[in-house]
């Protein structure tokens, strides 16, 4: 392997990302790598890419532990409790995990049944992730979802049920809505007392049905009146805000994405998963092919990475403050260094025009997004640029 430029003390922590890109029905606001399942998928094939994948990769993360696992998608819980068993096996044959690695996959409601949920806490799923969107049954129409709000509050309770830990899903900014329809969802998704709730502004993103039949959503003062909302009725119930979508209650912080946004090391297979690895002297970013049916063929035969590029050294301090800005905890300046293998001058200059405009604060050992800061934070993370 060739020599970079950076040096990294230690490699951080590594965790795993499996991708499994089918869903019932594409939604018209998604850009996922999510494809409507023609028939049945499937599951075997996928799960021998996968393996193969995992196999090649292998020479990459030689000797390092796996801290958490996340199985994403497109929609997870379409895969039967017993592929999701074999899936695991397969991992935990090839990579030694940490004694409390955390292990989510996703969850559409109306895709399962009790009986399907116990089946993936058994086969080693330490925490369920439910996509449930909306509890409003107009709203639920409107975003072009498979389920209705009966079935979104059936499978939350059967997540809570069976899993020590869940997270509940939800978008915000959603067509025509109000603040007191946002005050619906909000009290219907805290009476479940969750222990994770991740709530997205709804985005109208590039080549979706949406970006090209716009509906009406709320505008920016609307959307920031909603979000004040749940700021507070969130905090009211005793969840935390450790991320700029992401509530949890103490101890239920999402390990997984808490290691995306530390600028922590994560391979993802799977259709279209993205990776990010470190080396002594470089950082790496890789994606597997996207399309499922040419990624399982190319991994099949050995080759499922379309791209591995190393990350420019320029590049970056942005690449890591897009990251770590997003949390309410900010991040400590050695971690910084041991991340970036780069030495701290590298920000010190534009940390100090961030502090200047009130877009952080700090101390000898740790930098914080200010509440301004959180407000205004596609511009703190593009000082870094
Ligand atoms: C990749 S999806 C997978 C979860 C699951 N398939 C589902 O849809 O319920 C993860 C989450 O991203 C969020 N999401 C997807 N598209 C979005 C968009 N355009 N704007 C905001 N959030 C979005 C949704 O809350 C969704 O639950
Ligand atoms: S179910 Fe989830 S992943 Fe699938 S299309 Fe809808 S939002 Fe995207």
């Amino acid at each position: 392997m060739r020599a970079g430029t950076l040096n990294l003390a230690a490699l951080p922590p590594l965790s795993l990302y499996v991708h499994l890109p089918w869903c019932l029905k594409k939604c018209p606001y998604c850009d996922f790598n999510s494809h409507e399942l023609q028939g049945v998928a499937d599951e075997s094939r996928y799960l021998d890419a996968l393996r193969a994948d995992l196999e090649a990769a292998l020479p990459f993360i030689w000797g390092r532990r796996v801290h958490s696992i996340f199985i994403g998608g497109g929609t997870p819980s379409l895969f039967a409790p017993e592929s999701i068993d074999r899936l695991l096996a397969d991992v935990r044959a090839r990579l030694p995990l940490e004694a409390a690695c955390e292990i989510t996959l996703e969850a559409n409601p109306g895709t399962f049944e009790r009986e399907r949920f116990k089946a993936f806490r058994a086969a080693g799923v330490t925490r369920l992730s439910v996509g449930v969107q909306s509890f409003d049954d107009a709203k639920l129409a409107a975003l072009g979802r498979v389920h209705d709000a009966a079935q979104a509050r059936a499978a939350v309770e059967e997540a809570a049920m069976a899993f020590d830990t869940f997270n509940i899903d939800l978008m915000y900014a959603l067509p025509g809505q109000t603040l007191a329809e946002l005050d619906v969802d909000l009290q219907t998704a805290l009476s479940f007392a969750p222990p994770h709730l991740s709530i997205y502004h709804l985005t109208i993103e590039p080549n979706t049905v949406f970006a090209k039949f716009p509906p009406a959503v709320p505008d920016d003062d609307l959307a920031s009146d909603l979000l004040d909302r749940i700021v507070e009725r969130t905090a009211a119930s005793g969840l935390e805000r450790y991320e700029v979508s992401a509530f949890a209650r103490p101890g239920h912080a999402c390990a997984h994405n808490l290691n995306y946004w530390q600028f922590g090391d994560y391979l993802g297979i799977g259709a279209g998963a993205h990776s990010k690895l470190s080396f002594p002297h470089r950082v790496v970013r890789q994606q597997r092919w996207r399309d499922p049916a040419s990624y399982v063929e190319r991994a099949l035969a050995g080759n499922a990475m379309a791209s591995d590029d190393e990350v420019a050294r320029s590049a970056l301090p942005f690449e890591f403050m897009l990251n770590a800005l997003r949390l309410r905890e900010g991040f400590e300046l050695v971690r910084f260094v041991e991340q970036t293998g780069l030495p701290l001058s590298a920000i010190k200059a534009t940390l100090g025009e961030a502090q200047q405009r009130g877009w952080i604060e700090r101390d000898a050992a740790r930098v914080r997004p200010s509440a301004r800061g959180f407000d205004f934070l596609n511009d703190l993370q593009a000082l870094f640029l």
